[in-house]
């Protein structure tokens, strides 16, 4: 293995690594360098991994901590029901992946008691034009914050609700949840705000697509508020924007960063991710020990 190298990706977060491969045993020493990297930049970009296998994959996402399967268990990969595959293409008439969806801004599974540590993402097939994946720091957005609404974001408690937000946005391109989706996805409270884990830094704590509202605020109220807040942690000088190359893992921290899709011609062109995502804790306001 060559020497472990990394460069920003942006002047706030995202580091690229170079010199891993992920088809060799990465030692304990390379591994502790990466969980610190991941922590405190909540992306990072590994390319030229096209050889390894699902197995590989796993195994490797698996150093993180245990792997969660996902709610939509008809695009698990046949074999491999850690990796949950992200597609528009069809076999056979029916989708073998998630499609069509998380175009808005988002932490993957944000909706769960505990949510998701992070994700490991890794391309397969990709469109010549268009289908990134843009990420946002939402620690560098609370840090952007108006003091105001710090402080206001701090005390807030966030609504999330998974299957208000299916039924509106996705029943009609991915079908209807089932009742057993239905009943493993009730609505869930989350601090608006968290404190990582491992660094102590604090990261707001939303997803566009799923909070519903704010505990003690109605829906129409909320939604602005959100919006408000929501702008300042997208603006476009914010976004990393990662464009794609078969064989590209990119890695994001679902607990300080959120990510979305960006559209491409779904008609005409293939895009294949199988993404792992690693089990997370409770969202916590303040950690003690920081
Ligand atoms: C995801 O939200 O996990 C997938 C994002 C993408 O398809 O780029």
């Amino acid at each position: 293995m060559s020497a472990y190298v990394k460069r920003s990706l942006t002047p706030s977060f995202g580091l690229e690594i170079s010199g891993i491969d992920l088809s060799e045993a990465i030692t304990d020493d390379v591994f502790s360098k990466l969980r610190q990297d991941f922590a405190e930049s909540g992306v990072l970009l590994i390319r030229n991994q096209g050889h390894i296998s699902p197995l590989d994959q796993v195994e490797f996402s698996k150093r993180f901590g245990p792997l969660e399967e996902h709610v939509l268990t008809q695009f698990l990969l046949p074999g491999h029901p850690e990796i949950f595959v992200v597609s528009n293409i069809t076999e056979n008439g029916r989708y073998i992946g998630a499609h069509g969806g998380a175009k808005e801004y988002h932490s993957d599974l944000a909706y769960l008691k505990e949510p998701s540590l992070g994700s490991v993402f890794r391309c397969l097939e990709c469109p010549e034009e268009g289908g990134e994946t843009a990420f946002v720091s939402m620690a560098a957005a609370y840090d952007a914050l108006p003091k105001r609404l710090q402080l206001m974001f701090d005390e807030l408690d966030a609504v999330y609700d998974y299957v208000w937000s299916y039924d509106r946005r996705m029943a009609s391109i991915r079908g209807p949840l089932s009742e057993i989706q239905r009943a493993k996805t009730p609505p869930i409270v989350h601090p608006a705000v968290r404190a990582h884990p491992e660094t102590g830094r604090k990261a707001l704590f939303l997803s566009d697509i799923w909070v519903r509202y704010f505990v003690g605020m109605n829906e129409a109220d909320s939604q602005d508020l959100l919006a408000e807040v929501m702008e300042i942690a997208k603006k476009p000088e914010a976004e990393y924007q990662h464009v794609w190359q078969p064989g590209d893992i990119v890695m994001w921290d679902n607990r300080s960063t959120m990510h979305r899709a960006c559209p491409f011609d779904e008609e005409n062109t293939r895009r294949l991710m199988h993404r792992t995502t690693i089990k997370g804790d409770k969202p916590l306001r303040l950690l003690t020990g920081h």
